[in-house]
């Protein structure tokens, strides 16, 4: 196996492009490694030295054999001269998608950076405080372990649905290699969101199945789930391509169903409601990865309306005053399936908030998300009952924050390739 000097050494360019392949038969420790029996590798090694030849060969004559297709040429040379920031655009884009730069939208590349220097992983958050909480008889109301298990149940759920909509539907259909740089980030958040609400279920000892399959079982929780589901089928579909008005808009549609309303509406009860425990001194180890988890995702929430305005921009004939009733309907309906949330969280009042306090919250919420969108508030005069949460997701204070923290990450130099 190469060393890590070897991979910063002249040696990888002085040796001929066929010699290391069949000169590195692997050692029985390095095939140790590499889960397949050290002793089977051996007697491979020992026995097939006419067969490494033969594997050798057929390598050598299927890459003589390569030779791209009348499709995979033009495909490769349509756009053979150097991309141009004018070529580049966020949906049904022809230019080479495998060039991030130059960029176009400095903005997604921005995110990008600010998403990787917050960093953070669930395991570094104590819990020991929490699990002694939860386990003592009388440490917690039933409303508040109601609103544990509830935003547990909505949250472990709806962040694997986020993921599965960005890798399987919205990242082939955004054709700009900054903004899937973003994409990639976010996904890989979104599975740290899961590993985080896992992490907290499995500290707490609690019911896995029950959790899990809340979604499926809680009418306020899978109504949620289920309205976000409906948004995702159609460009889910592996034959769905942009490239017409109606199937743009389509894209649109998942777009504020996941940004604007799933991760812009439906997260904000239960954060509310886990922030403000924590504020209280109870389950600070869950409220600290809710808090990380708030910061992620009012990125990406911001990154989604970036990305739906920026569409809009290109694409004016897309946002026709039908098509924007139909979203501010979407943002009312998700609005009302949150704030039925509320209630069944809520049934009565709890850390110092009721089911009204948070009905006028979420009010306030969506018209934020509909002024981001560029369109009218719908609920006059709604104020902000939590001005906490706001201070909480500020972008400043949040860097001051992971400042403080003393965890250091591994970097290439502390890796170890042997
Ligand atoms: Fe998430
Ligand atoms: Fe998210």
């Amino acid at each position: 196996m190469l060393s890590w000097e070897d991979y910063h050494s002249d040696k990888l360019n002085q040796e001929p492009a066929t010699a290391p392949i069949a000169t590195r038969a692997p050692t029985a420790a390095a095939v140790a490694t590499d889960v397949e029996p050290a002793a089977t590798i051996t007697e491979k090694n020992t026995n097939t030295g006419n067969s490494t030849k033969n594997a050798i060969g057929k390598a050598q004559s299927a890459t003589a054999k390569i030779k791209p297709t009348a499709d995979e040429l033009k495909e490769l040379t349509i756009n053979a001269a150097r991309i141009r920031v004018d070529d580049k655009a966020m949906i049904n884009c022809r230019a080479d998608l495998n060039q991030l730069v130059p960029f176009k939208y400095g903005w997604a590349w921005q995110k990008y950076l600010d998403g990787c220097a917050n960093h953070w992983m669930p395991q570094e958050v104590n819990m020991t405080a929490d699990i002694a909480l939860w386990k003592s008889a009388d440490g917690l109301s039933d409303d508040e372990r109601r609103i544990i298990m509830r935003s547990l149940g909505y949250f472990s759920t709806a962040d694997s649905l986020v993921a599965n909509n960005l890798v399987l539907a919205v990242y082939r259909l955004i054709t700009n290699p900054e903004c899937r740089q973003y994409l990639l980030r976010q996904a890989f958040e979104e599975a740290i969101h899961t590993h985080s609400y896992q992490y907290c279920i499995e500290s707490l000892g609690m019911d896995e199945g029950e959790v899990f399959n809340m979604y499926r079982e809680v009418p306020s929780v899978a109504n949620k789930t289920s309205w976000s589901m409906e948004h995702t089928g159609a460009i889910a579909d592996p034959n769905f391509t942009t490239g017409t008005t109606e199937t743009d808009q389509e894209l649109l549609r998942n777009l504020v169903g996941f940004y604007a309303v799933t991760e812009g509406i439906f997260f904000y009860c239960g954060f509310t409601q886990i922030l403000s425990m924590g504020r209280r001194n109870k389950m600070t180890g869950v409220a600290e990865q809710f808090q990380y988890i708030l910061r992620d995702e009012s990125m990406h929430l911001n990154f989604g309306i970036d990305v739906i305005n920026q569409i809009k921009a290109e694409n004016p004939q897309l946002w026709s005053p039908k098509f924007q009733q139909e979203v501010t309907q979407m943002v009312l309906e998700g609005t009302e399936l949150e704030v039925q949330y509320a209630r069944d969280t809520m049934p009565r009042g709890v850390l110092g908030m009721n089911a009204a306090m948070m009905e006028e919250y979420l009010q306030f919420i969506a018209n934020r998300r509909l002024v981001q969108l560029g369109l009218p508030e719908y609920y006059s005069g709604a104020q902000n009952p939590f001005p906490w949460m706001s201070e909480i997701m500020d972008l400043r204070k949040e860097k001051n924050f992971f400042e403080t923290r003393v965890t250091e990450y591994q970097t290439g130099g502390a890796l170890n390739w042997d």
